[in-house]
């Protein structure tokens, strides 16, 4: 097993986030892309296979395939059975879910280990609000075939927003409980592609109420061993984690990812885009294996908190 490097905050390289493609097929209004300019290349599924044996030399085991939505890809079944050729801990996936259905037990018997499915309401009016279509029904379908299927967990990612879908989030839970999923509540994350500060404002929900609620009415409390700004509560017969992206003292102190997005590029950061190291260029001037490692030293060496409380 490879040694993990750390950056120069100490922050060990643990996860490594893949963005497969920039398409999608929902416009979620409130979406941060990724953190990723929208370019035309996408990697090939060698490119990727590549790329993560690289990734896996230095430590990193856990790999989150991400988008736009990566199961627009025709060939991401071949894409996640080459990653789990290499041999990781946990393979994940990041998904609206519609397409789900379709995919869920051919995904699990490549090797995908488990799915996070982006689905804020269970209101036909407020999803079609939010993401611009009418594909609900499909992404609720999503959720239970990926639970039948064995992907595990199954969390539901549900961006909470102020006078959108505040008020549901028991609702959202009781759906999760019922369907053996978890319910992950996200903080609304402000980001520098296009949204305004009046937006923020707007929409942001600031969970620290909520969380004040769980520490009371929970069974047990975990925090989790690599992401400690991460708790898990659980209630009731279900499980509850509250992710807060913009909270400056934890969440970049406990960052462990690196990213790749869709041309090829290692990305330190979600949220900055003046520090990219570009892999696809070396990998086709026949740069070998023990060069490439050396581009992934200097990303992290590039990495800073964004959050600049936080280290
Ligand atoms: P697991 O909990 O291990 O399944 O992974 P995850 O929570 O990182 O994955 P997911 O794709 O479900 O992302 C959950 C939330 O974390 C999203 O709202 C992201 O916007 C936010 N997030 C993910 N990566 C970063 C990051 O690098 N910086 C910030 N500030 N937020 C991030
Ligand atoms: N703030 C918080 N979470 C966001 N996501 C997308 N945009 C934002 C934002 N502005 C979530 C999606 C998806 C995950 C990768 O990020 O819902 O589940």
């Amino acid at each position: 097993i490879a040694e993990k490097v750390t950056d120069k905050f100490k922050r060990p390289m643990i996860s490594l986030r893949i963005s497969i493609t920039n398409r999608c097929n929902v416009k979620c209004f409130y979406c941060h892309h990724d953190g990723i300019v929208p370019q035309d290349y996408e990697m090939t599924s060698n490119e990727i296979k590549r790329i993560v044996q690289v990734a896996k030399s230095i430590g990193i085991d856990k790999i989150r395939l991400s988008g736009g939505e990566p199961l627009i890809r025709e060939d991401i079944i071949d894409i996640v059975a080459k990653i789990s050729s290499v041999g990781f801990r946990d393979i994940s996936l990041t998904t609206n879910g519609i397409l789900l259905g379709k995919y869920a037990e051919n995904l699990y018997n490549a090797g995908l280990t488990r799915v996070n499915v982006s689905f804020d309401t269970l209101n036909p009016d407020t999803y079609k609000f939010i993401t611009k279509r009418d594909y609900m029904e499909n992404a609720m379908e999503g959720i239970k075939k990926a639970v039948e299927a064995g992907l595990n967990p199954v969390k539901v990612n549900m961006v909470v927003m102020k006078g959108i879908n505040d008020n549901e989030i028991w609702d959202m839970f009781n759906f999760c409980k019922n369907n053996g999923a978890i319910l992950q509540l996200i903080e609304l994350l402000k980001t520098e592609n296009g949204q305004e500060s009046e937006f923020f404002e707007e929409y942001h929900f600031d969970m620290g109420e909520l969380e004040d609620e769980l520490h009371k009415i929970s069974n047990h409390v975990k925090i989790r061993k690599f992401m400690q700004d991460r708790k898990k509560y659980f209630v009731d017969g279900g499980e509850i984690e509250i992710v807060r992206p913009m909270d400056n003292t934890e969440f970049c102190k406990n960052c462990t990812r690196l990213r790749i997005t869709p041309d090829g590029k290692i990305k330190p950061c979600l949220l900055r885009n003046d520090n990219l190291v570009d892999l696809i260029e070396p990998m086709r001037s026949g740069l070998s294996n023990k060069k490439l490692k050396q581009a992934f030293l200097e990303a992290i060496q590039n990495r800073e908190p964004y959050f600049t409380d936080s280290c």
